[in-house]
């Protein structure tokens, strides 16, 4: 059923009446008014807890926005994903990473696939295969065991598994290094194959369709590498150090690499939101089966809180619904991804995919152009670090950007002291970005010290905050495996429900094959004569420049 134009429901011109008469009210007031924010607007799920008080909402608000998910059918659009309806409908294809988490019974069926059944046949012999390597069973060609995994992959095929490895650091087996390589630029491929040994490296060819430019590319050069490194290697032995993730078997055949070392997966399954399919094989191989499958559970634990709980207190609608009452009233353009736990650094990389591959849309699902703002920019990197270099902005920028802070109550490491250091941190910067630091009070604060007043008048602007800068806190005891599954499910359904409110595809990713395709062309004039001319004048300027320098 097509939707109407967003701006034009009745409920998001209620929420525009509404926001005419809140968006003076600051933060500070609304504390003030309230002191029971935290409990009024606090959530727990799947071990994990959301305070969202820091927020310029009332309850009022969260009414208006509720009111609008209902008028978009997010029940019955939330519904038809977990039940295998075909919602991706430029590809037509279902949407059932949901499926790859959960248990084998109830069974799913989907155009004659046992879904459920052969999600569990792929986990189990990933569950074989990873006992066999990280055992030492799984020898080599020369018959070493096995001790660098070198993943190439790009996209969803290397983001999710990257990410997953560095977060669950201290889980990971000593002695199996996971590496990753996803970029045409030789110097990714270059900087891994320095520090590894080709006789104790398994090399994971990771690509849903076994045809990505980037990922063909590195995997040739590293089984090139392979036979011209491996002393007294045989064309043979390509089996013992190659397998591949993939639902292209044909390609990964004529690659060389044989289907009985092939993993593979299914198209209903987004590049993004891959890492729960046999693209975590590395994961899996990195910190064991039985780590990997907690970290399933954990997603899981995040899908039925989705599924069942009432929209009011269903953590990753609420999350949604804010990011969509900032994009759409108040025009902030950005988010900003604040983790407090170094092991999560590749945590806001990972976002900047699934948020903005998916939601970065100009069209609804009907083809009409949006008439409403659809998915912010994502960006972001690790507290503290973050506060040494753009927090500046965050605090006294002209544009507003709502942070979620994210952290763990206690620390992977046994190190004294760190861990207050980091929480106090974490917690001072959405107090400040909240309060901020009006003139009244700096003024007091400089006189107090007793600064001449003309100094005082000079320094009073630049010294001032003016707080009311929103910000998410997302607490969870540790970073396990199961929190880390809950806390990406949190955000992949925070995404299918902004998909839903702006009537977009998040499943197809149309936007970058044009930079593919001109990619390739380019490539070829790069390398044949005469000079190219069909271009612009700068782009057929750059490429006469890069002949010359690759001639
Ligand atoms: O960047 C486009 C994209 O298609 C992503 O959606 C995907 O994750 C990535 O390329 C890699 O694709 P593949 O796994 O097919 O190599």
């Amino acid at each position: 059923m097509p939707q109407p134009a967003l701006n034009t429901t009745a409920s998001f011109q209620a929420l525009h009446a509404h926001y005419a008469a809140v968006k003076d009210t600051s933060l500070r007031e609304l504390f003030a008014a309230a002191p029971s924010r935290f409990e009024q607007f606090s959530v727990k799920a799947a071990g994990l807890f959301l305070d969202y008080a820091k927020n310029n909402v009332t309850a009022e608000t969260m009414g208006h926005l509720f009111a609008l998910a209902r008028e978009r059918q997010l029940e019955t659009r939330r519904q038809a994903m977990f039940a295998g309806a075909k919602i991706n409908t430029t590809e037509h294809r279902a949407v059932l990473h949901t499926a790859l988490r959960a248990p084998r019974l109830p069974a799913l069926e989907l155009d004659g696939q046992q879904v459920s059944a052969d999600v569990h046949a792929v986990l189990e012999r990933v569950q074989t295969f990873t006992a066999a390597v990280r055992s030492g069973t799984w020898l080599g060609y020369s018959g070493k065991p096995i001790k660098d995994i070198v993943n190439i992959g790009i996209g969803g095929s290397d983001l999710g598994p990257k990410m997953v490895c560095q977060a669950l650091r201290p889980y990971q087996q000593a002695g199996l290094t996971p590496h990753f390589v996803s970029n045409v630029d030789g110097d990714d491929l270059d900087a891994v194959l320095t520090q590894v040994d080709p006789q104790t490296t398994l090399f994971v060819i990771a690509s849903k369709t076994f045809t990505t430019a980037e990922t063909m590319m590195n995997a040739h050069s590293a089984r090139n590498w392979f036979l011209q490194n491996a002393a007294g290697a045989q064309e043979s032995d390509l089996r013992k150090h190659f397998v591949a993730v993939s639902t292209n078997v044909e390609g990964v055949t004529a690659f060389g690499i044989d289907a009985a070392n092939m993993f593979p997966f299914w198209d209903w399954v987004g590049g993004r939101y891959s890492v729960w399919s046999s693209i975590g094989l590395p994961v899996a191989l990195a910190v064991g089966f039985e780590h990997f499958s907690e970290f399933l559970a954990g997603a899981h634990a995040m899908d039925r809180h989705f599924q069942d709980a009432p929209l009011e207190q269903n953590m990753p609608v609420i999350l949604a619904l804010l990011g969509v009452w900032y994009r759409n009233f108040f025009d902030y353009r950005s988010v900003s991804i604040a983790p407090y736990h170094q092991d999560l650094g590749n945590f806001p990389s990972y976002l900047q995919q699934l948020e903005m591959e998916s939601n970065g849309k100009r069209v609804s699902l009907d083809g009409a152009t949006l008439e409403a703002a659809s998915c912010p920019i994502i960006w972001g990197n690790v507290g503290t670090n973050g506060q040494h270099a753009y927090f500046q902005l965050l605090h006294q920028g002209t544009d507003v950007t709502p942070v979620d802070f994210i952290a763990t109550l206690h620390a992977s490491h046994q190190l004294p002291g760190h861990q207050a250091a980091l929480l106090a941190n974490c917690f001072a910067q959405s107090e400040a970005l909240m309060r901020g630091k009006h003139a009244d009070e700096v003024q007091a604060e400089m006189q107090a010290k007793g600064m001449p007043a003309d100094q005082v008048a000079a320094l009073l602007p630049h010294r001032t905050f003016p707080g009311n800068r929103p910000s998410n806190t997302i607490l969870m005891e540790a970073l396990t495996p199961a929190s880390l599954g809950a806390l990406i499910a949190l955000y992949e359904h925070k995404v299918f429900v902004q998909g839903v409110i702006w009537d977009v595809n998040s499943f197809d990713q149309w936007g970058v094959e044009l930079g593919k395709v001109l990619a390739s062309n380019i490539l070829g004039e790069l390398t044949t004569a005469p000079d190219p001319q069909g271009h612009d004048s700068s782009t057929n300027g750059l490429i006469a420049l890069a002949r010359t320098a690759l001639s």
